[in-house]
């Protein structure tokens, strides 16, 4: 795909070379993301961050990113401090906003929402978590992760074993990651879920169209024995008619020290989109985990850094000039 100018609002849109080009771009920003140098590529343009959900690493390594760019960053945090409060439409904010903006990268709770803005955008818009439906930049830095992840194994992407667990249905993460995995070959999946919150079906049919082999369960421990990944996903409690029905499915499935070490081959790698949630009578992923080499979650994030500046450059058609425009620290 041509970057220069694009919206980024699902995985759908990218073909294999295009991964292997954000990954490329990605693996040169780290002299950048860790301060050893400074870049003023972005000097003089502003980022419109709109966040109408909460979040904090989505929307903060968004800004971050821009920012270790050289660019400026102008949030609009949710609904109600926008005039979307008032009934303005997304049509005329989109209209608004990116005369304001170079970028914009915004969140919203419904389907479909992010697209629809983009459509009345006059710059580029990066979706960072529509609904239920897609995360794709969480799913460019998960799959990221995994290819560094595995690397360190001597692996690669195309023959490896994955563990999803939890709130499948709902996890817009596993959703974009799954759509991703099926640009590769040779991946096993297998869901974990309360068979209330199973995958879609949708995305199990498209997995098992580009030949991967799917197994759908609701037995965790059987089934993280032998994975090379396992991706634990909090219950979105925001996507449920009610809180007492999202605490139906609260605890369920809990990965902590005393069964990773029992059930799992010990390099595998654990991994989580977060925020985990914490609150004891969920606690899908342990803290007592914390410590432990094999979990990548705040790699994972700061491989995030990495990725959203990779994609900035290369939607402002900047990715060549990043090194011109620094100098060491
Ligand atoms: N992973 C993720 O989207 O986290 P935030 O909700 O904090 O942005």
């Amino acid at each position: 795909m041509d970057f220069i100018g694009a919206n980024i609002l699902s995985v759908s849109q990218f073909e294999r070379a295009d991964i292997d080009r954000v990954f490329g771009v990605a693996d040169t920003m780290g002299p950048y993301a860790r301060r050893e140098k400074v870049t003023r590529v972005l000097e003089g343009a502003i980022l419109g961050n709109m966040f109408l959900e909460p979040s904090t690493r989505t929307r903060l390594s968004f800004g971050a990113a821009f920012n270790l760019l050289g660019g400026m960053v102008r949030e609009t945090v949710g609904i109600t401090a926008s005039a979307m409060a008032k009934g303005e439409s997304l049509y005329d904010t989109a209209r608004v906003l990116s005369g304001y903006s170079d970028i914009i990268c915004m969140r919203h709770p419904q389907a479909g929402s992010v697209a629809e803005f983009a459509a009345a955008s006059r710059v580029p818009v990066i979706n960072g978590g529509d609904g239920a439906n897609e995360h794709p930049t969480q799913a460019l830095l998960d799959l990221y992760t995994i290819r560094k992840e595995l690397a360190g194994k001597g692996r690669a992407l195309d023959d490896f074993r994955i563990a999803m667990i939890g709130d499948l249905k709902h996890g817009r993460t596993v959703h974009s990651l799954c759509k991703l995995l099926c640009l590769f070959e040779k991946v096993q999946l297998t869901f974990i879920s309360p068979p209330e919150l199973a995958m879609p079906d949708a995305v199990v049919e498209q997995l098992r169209a580009a030949g991967h082999q799917v197994t759908v369960t609701d037995q965790l421990e059987a089934s993280i024995a032998h994975v090379d990944i396992v991706y634990s996903t909090r219950i979105q409690e925001e996507r449920f008619a009610s809180q007492e029905e999202a605490n139906l499915y609260r605890g369920r499935f809990r990965l902590n020290r005393e069964i990773f070490t029992r059930h799992c081959e010990p390099n595998t790698v654990i991994m989580h989109p977060l925020p985990r949630d914490s609150r004891a009578e969920a606690n899908e992923l342990d803290t007592d985990l914390n410590e432990h080499p094999s979990l990548a979650i705040f790699r994972q994030t700061d491989n995030g850094l990495l990725v959203r500046m990779a994609l900035f450059a290369m939607l402002l058609g900047v990715e060549g000039d990043v090194d011109k425009y620094a100098r060491p620290v």
